[in-house]
């Protein structure tokens, strides 16, 4: 379980997060979502540390992640997977896979992932400049699960996808789950999170501004449509 709770975080003096509240529940998937600038992205950066400043609590099975360095957070068992996917174009499928260290014990084994990924398989000797954006947002998932991380931040996976490979994704993050795995993702696209995620949250200038239940998101998503401005 990750609780944050009185959440703040700044960027030199600029104060984005005010007072954050949420909690990702092992094995669950939660989503956050708000418009452009809301606060999305600077959440996971908190979580990971990378932040310029940040207070309150950041409590994860236990232990304090506030203050802590970036790759001690991550040697806890937390991944960014990072808007942009950060791929490198010269470098082939494989070799993008085996970059990051394993970090800690429990990570997806080869065979897992290309059993999730068959892509991954296939493309293995491709390079990061001749995978389409869902292959590239595919491979930068499987690269943090091989690194033994069990809680997964995701930012925007769906984003500048077509809405085939945004299907795609939404049965390869639910299949992720089903192994056990906690997942805080990021998204704008309220149709991608429904029934993909157990709880939402709303996120509205560094502020949370509603928690919806899976199970009420249906009923709501005209109003988390308004939100998100679309
Ligand atoms: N390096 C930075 N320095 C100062 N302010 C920043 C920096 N990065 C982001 N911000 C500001 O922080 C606020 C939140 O940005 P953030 O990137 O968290 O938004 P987001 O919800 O992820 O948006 P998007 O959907 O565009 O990715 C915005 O007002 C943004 O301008
Ligand atoms: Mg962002």
């Amino acid at each position: 379980m990750l609780e944050i709770r009185n959440l703040n975080a700044w960027y030199g003096e600029s104060h984005i997060l005010h007072g954050t509240n949420m909690d990702v529940p092992e094995g669950r998937v939660v989503s956050l979502l708000g418009r452009n600038g809301a606060g999305k992205t600077t959440t996971m950066r908190s979580i990971m540390g990378l932040m310029d400043r940040t207070s309150g609590t950041l409590n994860y099975k236990g232990d304090n992640l506030l203050n802590l360095r970036p790759d001690q957070i991550a040697r806890k068992g937390i991944a960014l997977c990072p808007e942009d996917r950060c791929i490198f174009p010269s470098l082939t499928v494989t070799e993008n896979l085996f970059l990051p260290p394993i970090i800690a014990k429990g990570g997806m084994d080869i065979e897992e992932i290309h059993t999730l990924f068959p892509n991954i398989r296939e493309r293995a000797a491709s390079r990061g400049t001749d995978l389409s954006g869902g292959e590239q947002q595919m491979l930068a998932i499987a690269r943090i699960l091989r690194t033994g991380a069990r809680l997964l931040l995701l930012d925007e996976p769906t984003e500048g996808l077509a809405p085939v490979i945004v299907q795609q994704i939404s049965r390869t993050i639910a299949r992720i789950k089903e192994h056990g795995y906690s997942i805080l993702l990021v998204e704008q696209n309220a149709h991608f999170v429904e029934g993909l995620a157990d709880v939402h949250y709303l996120i509205e200038n560094g502020m949370i501004v509603d928690r919806l239940e899976g199970t009420e998101f249906a009923r709501q998503i005209s109003r988390v449509e308004k939100l998100l401005g679309l």
